[in-house]
């Protein structure tokens, strides 16, 4: 049976009811009404505690909520997804990252292969490599075993590895440096290799397609540089492997396909950082904590698979995201992780969540009539409180937002981790529940701030919390944003896997490129105000010269 468009679905229709109630009542209300709602709105897997009681919702909004994913079809795209079927209907291909961390001993054929056994054989590449260089026995071209790692990729081939350097720097290789370069910005790269020893660095030069313009003239200007130290083009074979689907292409830069890693077309560059785009990361903390960061990814897409709607935390932080985007019509999510190794995990959400659910046509090219993914955007805890919490609590847009805390430090020190955590707590209860007039009045306010330091609360909050961070949590605490991104996407009817947007923007640098760099002055056929620009970026540049 044929799903009808979004807002005709029953469910939706009781929702835009039900929110004309609902929708402008404040948590204080709700809570009032509702008192052990906290002991009760809240899931759990593997190892995260979700608590989405202060989130502006009932009982009867959530099972309406639950009804319109139901009603969305969520649970027949999902098993279309795990079954490997083209979900991706604009690129016609399968959407399988979910098998870059099935175990060794499941299978899952898809057009006649068990690509289980070939993600294997390469985590086995991966693996023996990592502890080659790990070990100290692969030797640079000069005889002196590698001691830095330069990753050069962009997007999903550098904001997933950096984030999980960054995130289990805890679990890392002391001895090793690692190094992230993504911008075509000349700075990045000459900063990243300025005190490294030629001798002494591997480049893994990361791109799924391969053609990347940034990455490419990034890996082109760091192989002149090793050339230039190490005095030879055959240096090459022991200082550069690539992480690609495109043989040839990685062949042609000249580096030797033994040293490729490969995956497949089935793997979005946002869903990638399991694959071999980890190599990074498996280099830096070892296969055995790799393995655990696939083992929770997987036991993250387990529940995803099996648990019931109303106890699946992707289904129910998804969902919630419809409500707060759709019904409450807030425009940004705030993603605050109180954990310090985590604060990339902002900007790879940027990715994953924008990337994925930035689409204005639903799976058959019809115009979109409603929002879809909001903006994402975030900083770690607590900082983030001493420079823009000031208008999540009292300015005139409703941010939600997801606070991550966890129960122990990975560098226990005093009173450093109660603290930081005390704030998780806080902060919730505040954007929730905010400061009366009555209340600011009851402390002696004088009577012209008071208005000042009312706060109104009712701002939701979802609050993640787990023991530890670990790689196997890391692994579920992706997953879990990965599905609830796919739930949205199933809802909204928009294809989450393709990315059509960032084309046009690459294609106009191409032609501006050269218009920027003739020496003769170029026959300019943009608008007025891009001509104009790129008149004076000329005139400034020809003034340094
Ligand atoms: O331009 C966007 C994008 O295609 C992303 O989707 C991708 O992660 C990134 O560029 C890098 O692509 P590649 O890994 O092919 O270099």
């Amino acid at each position: 049976m044929s799903i009808p468009p979004l807002r005709q679905r029953s469910a939706w229709k009781k929702l835009e009811d039900h929110c004309l109630h609902i929708g402008s009542r404040h948590l204080r209300e709700i809570f009032a009404d509702d008192p052990h709602r906290g002991e009760r709105l809240h899931a759990e897997a593997n190892g995260i505690y979700l608590d989405y009681s202060k989130n502006r919702v009932t009982d009867e909004t959530l099972g309406l909520l639950l009804d319109l994913a139901e009603e969305s079809g969520v649970a027949a795209r999902r098993d279309q997804m795990f079954a490997g079927q083209h979900i991706n209907v604009s690129e016609d291909r399968a959407v399988l990252h979910v098998a870059l961390r099935m175990p060794v001993e499941t299978q899952l054929m898809v057009d006649g292969h068990d690509v289980v056994e070939q993600v294997h054989a390469v985590i086995d590449h991966m693996t023996s490599f990592a502890n080659q260089i790990r070990g100290g026995e692969w030797m640079g071209y000069r005889g002196k075993p590698i001691r830095n790692i330069v990753n050069v990729g962009i997007g999903g081939s550098d904001l997933g590895p950096v984030m999980a350097y960054e995130a289990l720097r805890h679990y890392s290789k002391r001895d090793l440096r690692f190094r992230f370069v993504s911008n075509v910005d000349a700075s990045d790269l000459t900063e990243a290799l300025g005190d490294l020893d030629a001798d002494e660095t591997l480049f893994i030069i990361s791109s799924k397609t391969f053609t990347t313009l940034e990455t490419l003239t990034n890996a082109h200007s760091a192989r002149a540089w090793l050339i230039e130290h190490t005095g030879s083009e055959k240096a090459i074979a022991r200082h550069f492997v690539a992480v690609s689907t495109n043989a040839q292409a990685v062949s042609a830069f000249g580096i030797d396909t033994a040293n490729m890693f490969g995956f497949w077309d089935w793997v979005g560059g946002r869903y990638s950082m399991d694959s071999a785009i980890g190599l990074s990361t498996m280099i830096a903390i070892g296969p055995d904590n790799f393995y655990e960061m696939l083992s929770g990814f997987h036991a993250m897409d387990e529940h995803f698979r099996t648990a019931p709607f109303a106890r699946n935390l992707p289904v129910l932080m998804g969902m919630l995201g419809v409500w707060n985007r759709n019904f409450l019509g807030c425009p940004t999510v705030g993603v605050m992780p109180y954990e310090q190794y985590l604060k990339r995990f902002p900007a790879y959400l940027q990715q994953l969540t924008m990337e994925s659910n930035g689409k204005h046509v639903t799976l058959d090219g019809e115009t979109i009539d409603y929002q879809t993914g909001p903006l994402y955007w975030g900083e770690p805890g607590t900082n983030g409180q001493h420079s823009f919490y000031q208008l999540l609590h009292q300015g005139t847009t409703i941010v939600p937002v997801d606070l991550i805390g966890f129960a122990k430090s990975l560098n226990a020190l005093g009173e450093h981790h109660d603290i930081l955590s005390s704030n998780v707590f806080a902060q919730a209860e505040a954007l929730a529940f905010g400061k009366t007039e009555a209340e600011v009045r009851g402390e002696g306010t004088p009577d012209d701030v008071v208005a000042h330091r009312v706060m109104e609360g009712n701002r939701p909050t979802n609050v993640l919390l787990a023991e530890v961070l670990t790689p196997r949590l890391l692994g579920s605490l992706i997953a879990l944003y990965e599905h609830s991104v796919f739930t949205q996407g199933v809802v909204w009817g928009i294809d989450s896997f393709d990315q059509w947007g960032v084309e046009l923007g690459k294609v106009l640098a191409t032609k501006i490129i050269p218009e920027l760099s003739a020496d003769d002055e170029p026959t300019l056929t943009h608008d007025s105000s891009t001509n104009a620009l790129i008149r004076h970026y000329r005139h400034l540049k020809r003034n340094e010269d």
